[in-house]
């Protein structure tokens, strides 16, 4: 069976580790047809850190020379990635996911002209359990996220309602609204809502609660699911990947494991 092109798109941790497994654990079934970055710099790093040399392209030639393209870039061009791969009619892998909230109709799009888009499930545990549930119906879908004030500082919500979130001295929540406000006011923290809002009840129904205290040391991520098959409810505590600390290791991973489950015939869980 010949391999799996797979282009990356977005070069930083998760995409550096995403490359590496694709000449490690994966390399039986995945091969790497191209890697593109906006920063020369970062290609260039991880070409050196690759065992095998891999082709610098840029976006068009990544989509066309490739058979599944990875987007781990930005959710300012996620969105477009994701058109661009419907239109070439490309597979695709999409981690900046807070980019497609409000662009739902690309799903659909994706749908009606048969190209497969996997989003992973990041940093967060429980979108089976969503999934199985949305069978049925389901009555509420909260998030809530628990961050040190670190990986929360610089967020347009903390800006616009005026809080020093490094001056905070115990635990204190700082924002209850919908996942469409979150993305909105916590852009760094969308992925995970945003997975949430498209397995499950949509962004304006699923609810995200956002708390943070100085004496937080992971990032945690608790899912409470309720609906006619009863409740649910997972917590994830998260350590950061080393390369960048707002990315979860645990986000990484389920990148590496979507692939692999795409590259195996076997599947195991929903
Ligand atoms: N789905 C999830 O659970 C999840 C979890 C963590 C991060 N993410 C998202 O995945 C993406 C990658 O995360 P990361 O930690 O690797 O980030 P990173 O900052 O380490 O790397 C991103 C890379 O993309 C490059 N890039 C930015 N814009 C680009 C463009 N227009 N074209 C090509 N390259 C571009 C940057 O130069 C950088 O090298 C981010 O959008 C992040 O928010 C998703």
């Amino acid at each position: 069976m010949s391999k799996l092109k797979v282009g990356i798109i977005g070069c930083g941790a998760i995409g550096t580790e995403i490359a590496k497994a694709c000449q490690g654990r994966l390399k039986d079934k995945i091969g790497l047809a191209g890697i593109c970055d906006i920063d020369e710099s970062k290609t260039r790093a991880l070409n050196k850190a690759l065992a095998k040399n891999v082709p610098v392209l840029n976006l068009e030639d990544i989509i066309k020379n490739s058979g599944l393209i990875v987007e781990a870039a930005s959710a300012a061009m996620s969105a477009s990635v994701l058109e661009k791969c419907i239109d070439a009619g490309r597979d695709c892998l999409m981690m900046s996911v807070g980019g497609l909230l409000g662009r739902e109709e690309l799903l659909q799009k994706a749908k009606e002209k048969s190209i497969r888009v996997y989003i992973p499930s990041g940093a967060i545990c429980g979108i089976d359990g969503l999934k199985s549930a949305s069978i049925g119906k389901i009555d509420s879908v909260t998030l809530t996220t628990r961050k040190p004030p670190k990986g929360l500082a610089g967020a347009p919500y903390l800006k616009e309602k005026n809080i020093d979130v490094l001056s905070i001295k115990e635990e204190k929540t700082i924002f209850e609204g919908s996942a469409e406000e979150a993305v909105k006011g916590f852009p760094q923290n969308v992925n995970v809502s945003a997975v949430l809002s498209l397995a499950g009840v949509g962004a304006k129904k699923t609810r995200v609660k956002i708390v943070t205290s100085p004496a937080y040391t992971a990032n945690i991520h608790e899912i409470e699911i309720a609906g006619e098959f009863g409740r649910i409810v997972t917590r994830s505590e998260n350590l950061p990947s080393k390369a960048n600390p707002k990315t979860s290791a645990l986000a990484i991973f389920s990148a590496i494991a979507t692939l692999e489950g795409i590259a195996s015939s076997v599947r195991i869980g929903t």
